[in-house]
């Protein structure tokens, strides 16, 4: 498996690309950038990452929007990020990402904010069926959820972000894609189906869709940032508790602790995607994930070459329009 430094995303012309990338270590997870003012939108904000990535931006000051499946859930979400963060200022949407009719609504509706300074790609499913299911609009529900409806909803809500100075959308990849390898001509697992192996394809698409988004916007000159981020190995037993949200029965706790010493709660999880969201030294097409891999702060990394290339990212472009039935004009 080939990997690519994290300069892969630069271009003739762009003054850093001769300099090697140097991270910002000062990146405190702890001390995030006020951001009273900025609106963001998490998609799958009620639960596990999602709902850490949403009290840590509402934490900024930050006008926070939680795309959730169930409006149910997504109120019982903003009731406890409130008793933790006072004062959070935020909303929610309805959002079905195995839906399309879902989708438009919430995407037409985010469409209209006057500023929409970051759309968080953050909801999927993690375990899934031992065979073969479809959404509503016929795609493999595991790619139609984690990845084509998010393509979906983010040419939608493209025109609020494009209007944003500085704007930024953030993928979520995994280290699946180091475990999976990519069958570009078997996206939807029409040939083979196993959940593992559609699960890798979706990350491989969320994060081939992350870059070439960014490869995008900046050949038509919008300042709109892609960036794509891992979580490592965040688990809802190792998370701070958050009663209503992140329940876990004692026995999950005892079962999954010889797993704790590698993995990390999904509050620590959130921190390269806030990183992502956040970080104003972060440049477009950047590869934020923990330091040790599964777990730790968040640094820059490599990601897979696979889905880290041009050719991949055109191709993929192209089958999502088709898939969606949306041309997505950047
Ligand atoms: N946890 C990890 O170690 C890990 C590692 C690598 C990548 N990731 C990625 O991180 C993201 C979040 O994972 P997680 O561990 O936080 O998962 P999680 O705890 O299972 O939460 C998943 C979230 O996605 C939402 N969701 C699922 N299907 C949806 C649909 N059809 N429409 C809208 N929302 C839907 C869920 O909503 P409901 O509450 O309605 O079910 C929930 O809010 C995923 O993209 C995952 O692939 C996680």
């Amino acid at each position: 498996m080939t990997r690519r430094g994290p300069s892969h995303r630069r271009q003739a012309g762009d003054p850093q690309a001769s300099a090697p990338r140097v991270d910002q270590v000062t990146w405190l997870p702890s001390r995030l950038p006020a951001s009273a003012g900025r609106t963001f939108v998490v998609t799958g904000g009620n639960a596990g990452l999602g709902y850490f990535v949403s009290e840590q931006l509402a934490s900024t000051g930050a006008h926070v929007v939680l795309a959730s499946r169930s409006l149910e859930r997504a109120a019982a979400a903003q009731q406890r990020i409130r008793e933790n963060v006072p004062g959070a200022s935020l909303d929610a949407v309805q959002l079905d990402l195995a839906d399309f009719a879902s989708i438009r609504r919430a995407g037409e509706a985010l469409a209209e904010y006057g500023r929409l300074d970051g759309l968080v790609l953050n909801a999927g499913i993690t375990s899934g069926s031992r065979w073969r299911e479809i959404t509503r609009d016929g795609h493999e529900m595991t790619v139609g959820t984690n990845y084509i409806g998010h393509f979906l909803l983010t040419a939608l809500a493209w025109p609020a972000l494009a209007r944003t100075a500085g704007s930024r959308v953030v993928t979520l990849g995994s280290l699946a894609t180091v475990q999976v390898p990519l069958d570009a001509d078997d996206l939807q697992s029409e040939r083979k189906y196993s959940f593992w192996r559609s699960y890798g394809f979706s990350k491989h698409m969320a994060q081939g869709f992350g870059f070439e988004l960014d490869r995008r916007a900046r050949a038509a000159g919008r300042d709109v940032t892609t960036v794509v981020s891992h979580p490592g190995l965040s688990l809802d037993t190792l998370s701070k508790r958050r009663e209503g949200i992140n329940d876990v029965t004692p026995l999950a706790r005892v079962a999954l602790t010889p797993m704790a010493a590698a993995a990390q709660g999904k509050n620590r999880g959130a921190a390269p995607i806030v990183r992502a969201a956040l970080d104003p030294s972060l440049v477009g097409g950047e590869y934020v994930g923990p330091q040790y891999l599964l777990k730790g702060r968040p640094v820059l990394q490599q990601p897979v070459e696979s889905s880290a290339s041009p050719e991949f990212g055109r191709r993929l472009w192209e089958l999502s329009e088709d898939w969606t039935g949306r041309t997505f004009e950047v």
